[in-house]
């Protein structure tokens, strides 16, 4: 049996094929598009591994999606290639549009026309995961309950509003076309592989380059975080188990502040890798706010719990240590990502026709 990815080379994507590869017997097709956030070295302790099969393309390329899904027939697609980082979203949108929306729609489109082929019990237990966001729901205020999977969708960036389109698009083919599709909005996720273009794998790196740890605004920002291996579980579960046509979300039960992460990795870093000139929180800096930063996202991630019996197995506290701690143990894979030097990997092991 065979499974489909898609951004399987990103930070979660690359997290959830090693997990499966380490969980199941099944083959991973991994189709990625390989853009700045796409790196293979996440995958290198797979080089050889005949379950994982690396195919370089986009999700827009209707033609490429239809040859790949009719050599491999995939049981299922597990959906996570997008444009992902919020504040590329504000200063270039039209990336996002295309890949979260009419990427989303070419996949669909493609897996309806491998699903309307199938008969009896593959037709059955064929699933299209499609992985999104909590950012989908909008803005809470401090005393809000935390999103249920009812609570109606308020997107205000690009990226959450080309996530947001995404889903009604999944729930579309399914009401529609009876596609079996299942959706997961999740919380923060963090862990290794992270780019470091983000809040927690940017201020490790930061600190100890001894650079400015940047925190926008006031540092109150409230985000909702999940170890990454942990939404890979939560994936498989409802993947395995989830109603079809349901949307289940995912969270790991941690509200933190900004300021409160930040603390949180200097006080790590001081104790793992001191810095003779002193605590890391001495790097801290406060910047102009982004536009239209969302003030707290909570997820509340009991229908999962309750329907399927996933719980995430790391706590905050054992998450960003393991983190911190993988950061500071794999400093050339933090070096190769800064001096571009993971996009060579390509050409090192693909060619140089798979890096163009
Ligand atoms: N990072 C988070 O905290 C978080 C939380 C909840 C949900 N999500 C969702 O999970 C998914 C993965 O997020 P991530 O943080 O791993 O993202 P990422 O940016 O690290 O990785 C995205 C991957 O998709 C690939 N890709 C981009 N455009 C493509 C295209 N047109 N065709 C094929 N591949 C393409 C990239 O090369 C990359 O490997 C996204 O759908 C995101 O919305 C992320």
């Amino acid at each position: 049996m065979t499974i489909l990815v898609t951004g399987g080379a990103g930070f979660i994507g690359s997290n959830f094929v090693l997990d499966w590869l380490a969980q199941s017997d099944e083959t991973v097709v991994n189709l990625d598009a390989l853009t700045y956030a796409g790196n293979l070295e996440n995958l290198a302790s797979l080089d050889g591994n005949p379950r994982h099969v690396f195919v370089k393309g986009d999700i827009c390329d209707r033609a490429l999606v239809d040859a790949t899904l009719a050599q491999h027939k995939p049981r299922a697609i597990v959906h996570f290639a997008a444009e992902s980082h919020v504040d590329r979203s504000i200063h270039g949108p039209g990336a996002f549009m295309r890949t979260n929306i009419d990427g989303t729609f070419t996949l669909l489109e493609a897996a309806r026309g491998l699903w309307s082929t199938l008969e009896g019990e593959a037709k059955a237990s064929f699933r299209f995961h499609h992985v999104s966001t909590d950012e989908v729901y909008g803005s809470l205020s401090p005393t809000d309950p935390a999103f249920a999977e009812t609570k109606g969708f308020e997107p205000n960036s690009p990226y959450s509003a080309s996530k947001a389109a995404s889903d009604h698009l999944v729930r579309a083919w399914h009401h529609t076309y009876g596609l079996p599709v299942v959706t997961t909005n999740c919380s923060n996720n963090y862990g290794p592989y992270h780019f470091p273009e983000k809040l927690i794998p940017l201020m490790i790196v930061n600190a100890l380059a001894g650079k400015a740890l940047p925190i926008y605004g006031d540092g109150q920002n409230v985000r909702d975080w999940l170890y990454v291996r942990d939404h890979a579980s939560a994936i498989r579960a409802v993947l395995a188990g989830g109603r079809v046509g349901e949307t289940y979300n995912i969270g790991g039960w941690n509200e933190k502040t900004n300021l409160e992460i930040v603390h949180t990795i200097c006080a790590l870093l001081d104790e793992l890798k001191p810095d003779p000139a002193g605590s890391y929180t001495r790097l801290i800096t406060y910047v102009k706010d982004r536009p239209g930063h969302d003030r707290r996202y909570a997820i509340d991630a009991r229908k999962v719990e309750r329907e399927l019996g996933w719980r995430p197995a790391e706590t905050f506290d054992t998450g960003i240590r393991k983190t911190v701690q993988w950061y500071l143990d794999h400093a050339g894979w933090v070096a190769n990502v800064q001096s571009g030097g993971y996009r060579d990997w390509v050409a090192k092991n693909y060619g140089e026709a798979a890096a163009a």
